[in-house]
């Protein structure tokens, strides 16, 4: 295991993620985590993240005491990256000073010793490297070699590799550091000798052995599912180790997308022969939102009807099998349960809430249902890996993301007025499949329509009319959290535009939506 103590950087997952796509395993804990939680994972190395924090700051977070001793008399590798690297110079007996260029982007390094760090044929004597910081290492701790300089003539890598002891001040990890991912395999291999072997294959066979210990043998799950990749695959890996003791709940609220209870019911049943049970809870959802249009109002409606859907549906199944279900899956996954322990300073613990997500964390409290997690260590992209392997349909895999709250927020104002819904899955049909005919579907992270509470003037076979009018937004993004709109060649947004109004009754008027997030979110609601 490679062990990543995160001190706040906004680099930290991509360390370990770096680290994964080396096929070895990587998992990344609060930079101010116990001795005994880090002697427990029994990392072979140790690195020390990035971070926004300067060492002189009281409170600034560091690793625990006696840190140091435990690696040393274990033989584990550390490798501090910058905040990391100055940790290891100040609490070794060096010293950081505020330095007198402050170093920010694009900087070339000068390798003065093939060190362990720069041993690799494949990297070259001078680099260009990725630097952020203003402090600097002004001194270094007995026994510490300077083995790299950036053109400043600051310290850029330095090693004690008697004691396994490594630091970096740059950021190999990100792509504008060209050769620092071939710097952290060698460093991983060569210098730390850390053996490959973390496939998804084994995941998948250790997720179920792990389960199957924990599912007594009379015991029953349930899991809802949302039609999304996460619980899909969460319950399918469920599935696997406990057969039919996994109990699995679709609920169809009336805010779904053109034909989505038909299509995602099938590949549940006909693809994973999944146990799945299909609620339609169209009447409920659609009587309590008559009249809401404040989108937080929606919003909180709607994870309360979903509650009391999925209490009923576990109810029933009580009354069925005479015992109540243990236990309740849920696709956690690993970003998720990183930011719910920020290290502190990072100030991501007082994140903003902008829109309350009713299906992240939502169920009812008083279920007490032991949680089963089986993607809590992954990130989205290793959930496709192991959904393919499972046999979880390609094109179910690369679905767009699609909000809990559903169709409701991307109908503005009361999705229940006329006929909005019918005509917003109609709109929005066409434009998928649209995508998808043009070959775009995969570039983009997430497209869809908006329906618009507004009329416009049209003509229409030189009839005058007085109809609706849509948005189109599609938009490119690593993880939802930012977002650019999507650049549609002229001529496709002109073959979307006229298909749409010469086939959906009641409009008369398409527009794009052409903005970032932020200053927009990607959902209008
Ligand atoms: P926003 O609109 O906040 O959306 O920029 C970011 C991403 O999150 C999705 N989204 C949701 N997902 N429940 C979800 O599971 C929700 O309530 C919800 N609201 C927004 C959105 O589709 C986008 O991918």
């Amino acid at each position: 295991l490679v062990l990543i103590l995160d001190y706040g950087s906004q680099y930290t997952h991509l360390i370990t993620r770096r680290i994964r796509s080396l096929s070895v395993f990587s998992l990344c804990i609060s930079g101010t985590s116990s001795l005994k939680s880090i002697i427990d994972l029994k990392p072979s190395v140790v690195i020390l993240s990035g971070g926004p924090h300067s060492v002189h700051t009281l409170d600034s977070p560091s690793f625990p005491d006696g840190f140091i001793e435990w690696a040393e008399s274990n033989g584990v590798f550390v490798l501090g990256i910058c905040y990391g690297l100055q940790l290891l110079v100040q609490r070794l007996g060096g010293e950081v000073k505020v330095g007198q260029k402050q170093e920010y982007g694009r900087m070339e390094i000068q390798v003065e010793k093939p060190s362990g760090l720069f041993a690799s044929k494949n990297v070259g004597s001078k680099q260009v490297v990725w630097m952020s910081h203003g402090d600097e290492a002004a001194r270094l701790p007995d026994g510490f070699e300077v083995v790299a300089r950036s053109e400043q003539g600051s310290v850029a890598a330095i090693e004690n590799p008697s004691r396994k002891f490594y630091g970096l001040q740059y950021h190999p990890e990100v792509t504008h550091t060209p050769e620092g991912m071939e710097t952290l395999r060698y460093f991983l291999f060569d210098v730390c000798r850390v053996t490959a072997g973390w496939k998804m294959e084994n995941v998948m066979d250790e997720e179920i052995k792990v389960i199957k210990n924990t599912v007594g043998p009379d015991e029953h799950v349930i899991c809802a599912l949302s039609g999304g990749v996460d619980s899909t695959v969460a319950a399918t890996i469920v599935h696997k180790a406990i057969g039919d003791r996994l109990h699995c709940v679709f609920v169809d609220n009336g805010l779904l997308r053109y034909k989505e209870r038909e299509r995602v019911m099938e590949t549940f049943e006909k693809d994973l022969h999944l146990p799945v049970t299909c609620v339609d809870a169209t009447h409920e959802f659609l009587t309590k939102l008559k009249g809401v249009t404040d989108p937080e109002v929606k919003r909180k409606i709607i994870g309360k009807e979903f509650i009391c859907i999925f209490d009923a549906f576990a109810q029933e199944l009580e009354r069925k099998l005479g015992s109540k279900p243990s236990y309740l899956v849920q696709g956690t996954l690993y970003p998720d349960v990183i930011e719910s322990c920020p290290p502190p300073g990072s100030g991501r613990s007082h994140s903003h809430t902008i829109k309350s997500h009713h299906n992240v964390g939502g169920l009812p409290k008083d279920m007490k249902l032991k949680l089963i997690e089986p993607l809590k260590l992954l990130f989205k992209d290793e959930v496709r890996q192991l959904g393919k392997i499972m046999n979880v349909p390609e094109g179910f895999l690369k679905r767009h993301p699609f909000p809990g709250p559903g169709l409701a927020v991307r109908v503005l104002g009361d999705v229940t007025e006329g006929n909005a819904l019918d005509i917003l899955r109609q709109v929005d049909e066409i434009f998928i499949q649209s995508i998808k005919d043009a070959g775009l579907y995969d570039s983009i992270w997430q497209a869809f329509a908006v329906f618009l509470p507004i009329r416009s003037v049209g003509v229409q076979g030189d009839q005058r009319t007085h109809s609706h009018v849509v948005a189109l937004r599609a938009v490119t993004s690593q993880d939802g959290m930012t977002a650019d709109w999507y650049y549609f060649e002229h001529k496709f947004l002109d073959d979307v535009a006229r298909k749409i109004c010469n086939s959906v009754r009641g409009v008369n008027r398409v527009v794009q939506d052409i903005t970032s997030k932020p200053p927009s979110t990607i959902e209008w609601e």
